[in-house]
């Protein structure tokens, strides 16, 4: 079994002290930074925007990992990349112009994802197959961090297994994964999995990194 790539989410950090947050993941093992955009129209939470996006490039070490929740992506997709995500998902249903927003990431020489939501069926992944280096299964509905993983996305990834057979495209789980239920999601094939509340509120974060990723 290849080992899953850890993007531990920032929703779930100090963000009074996130230079140190940035410096404890690279520390930690994580293999990735989750950043959690939201506009308090996709999803009931605000969080940030591109400011925080290039403030974080210019400190982290490791790519950061751009999920956005907002609103006709399409509108701040140009910022977005300039800020200097590496790689950039959102959620089709919130775009006019899906297709075009996954080519100006793509041309832009990042990674481009797909995001789907738990009550949304991974088969809509099908049109975008040709234009997509990753899929962001959410485990959970978008918001928060700290909610529990619902069961029923487990067979998603199977799912998205079929899809994506012989080509290049990486399965990303977002929302609810801890050490107790990412064996079960590693045994299913994903290649990476986002992690909020498993690393940040753990007792010993580098410790729960580690078990993450065994
Ligand atoms: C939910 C976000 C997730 C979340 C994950 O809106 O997209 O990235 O922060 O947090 P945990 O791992 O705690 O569920
Ligand atoms: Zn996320």
């Amino acid at each position: 079994m290849e080992t899953v790539k850890i993007s531990p989410s920032l929703l779930s950090a100090d963000w009074m002290n996130l230079e140190q947050e940035l410096k404890n993941l690279s520390a930690w093992g994580a293999d990735m930074v989750h950043c959690d955009v939201i506009d308090g129209l996709f999803a009931p939470n605000i969080t940030f925007g591109m400011p925080m996006i290039s403030a974080l490039k210019r400190k982290s070490k490791l790519p950061l990992d751009v999920h956005l929740m907002i609103v006709k992506p399409e509108r701040y997709i140009d910022k977005f990349i300039a800020a200097g995500s590496d790689t950039i998902a959102f959620h089709p249903e919130a775009s006019d112009k899906p297709l075009e927003v996954l080519d100006k990431i793509r041309k832009s020489g990042i990674k481009a994802g797909i995001a789907i939501n738990p009550d949304i069926s991974a088969s809509v992944v099908k049109q975008y197959l040709d234009n997509i280096d990753y899929i962001l299964l959410m485990g959970v509905f978008p918001g928060f961090g700290g909610q529990k993983f619902i069961p029923e996305v487990m067979d998603k990834i199977d799912e998205c297994k079929k899809y994506t057979v012989g080509r290049n495209i990486y399965i990303e789980l977002d929302g609810g994964v801890t050490v107790e239920n990412i064996g079960e999601m590693k045994r299913r094939g994903l290649n990476a999995a986002v992690a909020g509340n498993a690393v940040f509120a753990a007792a010993d974060p580098a410790g729960a990194v580690k078990m993450l990723k065994a």
